[in-house]
């Protein structure tokens, strides 16, 4: 009797240490962000562009009301993915400096909004181009290794999730914009040309040890509130156009995941594709609750962004709940949140 009891004992306690194993084994420490506006916590902020939003309305409804350089009225993303992961509730920008090394632990922004994969898309607004958000990362890795020591460091850098978030500016900011890439670029040979610079991104986090990747591509940006007031022509509906050129260089990208999936060691990047759901919710907004989804909340909706967005403008919606976007370019905290909870299991089957 006395042995089987030790022997249970025994078979629980292994149990227990099987699973303490599995889990830690699949445990997500941090949550590091890479981007432009779409996940940019704050960079911003710090740095010489008008591409900006520490003020209201933005931030709205925020924790405490509080502006914080997120380009929405409350969370994005990679806020509500981080807490979902039960990492942490928001994730603090790396440039912000009531941060430390400490909060960074368990995560952290260098996203910038206004940036994309192409240069000269960051040039356009002055904002922090893509390759520097690298170099951020590789100053971040010296400061973690000094902060817990090398190897904890280490098992931080390879177990935490990268979510990867840009593109949209590529085209909308900079190609269709300005004659200098049209002139040297079909919209198609833009389209390699950025996911070869993906490509290239990818590869110098996998050697910098990064390995589990979530790379979004683009959402259909021909609906956003100010692609609308300028669609003149097209009676101000979503420009087709622009919604195809956003399907093909998504599926672009994931051919690009696929084959880097296959040659890269222990890599495991997700095309967190959130083009659907968004989709889904300009398609048929009331079924999420939404009453208004060609005008943004902030002023007129139509085009304003950043310092046009004024607390002033009687036009400000009252309820951003009630739009899908909150500023001509950007959603809603609702739009994220429901972008996010569709990500998220994906994420979890994946990642966890
Ligand atoms: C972007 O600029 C950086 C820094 O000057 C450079 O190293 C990189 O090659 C450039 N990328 C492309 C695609 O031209």
């Amino acid at each position: 009797m006395r042995l089987i009891c030790i022997c249970i004992a025994w078979l629980i306690l292994i149990t227990q240490i099987i699973m303490v194993t599995c889990k830690t084994k699949n445990h997500v420490p941090a949550v590091i962000v890479f981007g432009d506006s779409s996940v940019d916590s704050g960079n911003n902020n710090r740095i010489a562009t008008l591409l900006k939003s520490n003020f209201k309305p933005y931030g709205r409804d925020f924790e405490g009301g509080r502006p914080t350089g997120r380009f929405c009225n409350g969370r994005t993303p990679p806020d509500f993915i981080a807490e979902a992961f039960g990492v942490k509730r928001n994730i603090p920008a790396y440039l912000d400096p009531a941060y430390t090394i400490d909060d960074f632990v368990t995560g952290v922004c260098f996203a910038s909004a206004g940036t994309g994969y192409d240069n000269a898309t960051s040039d356009v607004l002055n904002v922090i181009p893509l390759w520097k958000e690298i170099e951020f990362f590789k100053e971040y890795q010296e400061k973690l290794r000094v902060h817990v020591g090398k190897k904890k460091a280490n098992e931080i850098i390879s177990e935490a999730l990268y979510l990867i978030s840009l593109g949209t500016n590529d085209f909308l900011e900079n190609y269709y914009i300005f004659p200098t890439r049209q002139l040297h670029f079909t919209v198609s040979q833009y389209q390699d040309f950025l996911v070869d610079i993906a490509e290239d991104f990818v590869r110098k986090l996998h050697s910098l040890g990064a390995r589990k990747l979530s790379i979004t591509g683009l959402v259909p940006i021909g609906c956003l509130p100010l692609e609308r007031a300028t669609n003149i022509f097209g009676d101000h509906a979503c420009n087709e156009k622009y919604n195809r050129v956003a399907l093909q260089f998504n599926a672009k990208l994931e051919n690009m995941i696929s084959k880097l999936n296959k040659e890269l060691p222990q890599l495991k990047a997700l095309s967190a594709n959130a083009y659907e759901i968004v989709n889904d919710i300009i398609t048929r907004p009331s079924f999420y609750g939404f009453e208004e989804v060609e005008k943004a909340c902030c002023s007129t909706g139509t085009f304003e962004m950043s310092y046009l967005c004024s607390e002033k403008n009687p036009l400000t919606c009252k309820d951003a709940s009630k739009y899908v976007f909150w500023d001509a370019f950007h959603p809603t905290e609702k739009t994220n949140l429901i972008a996010a909870n569709y990500l998220i299991p994906k994420l979890f089957a994946a990642f966890r």
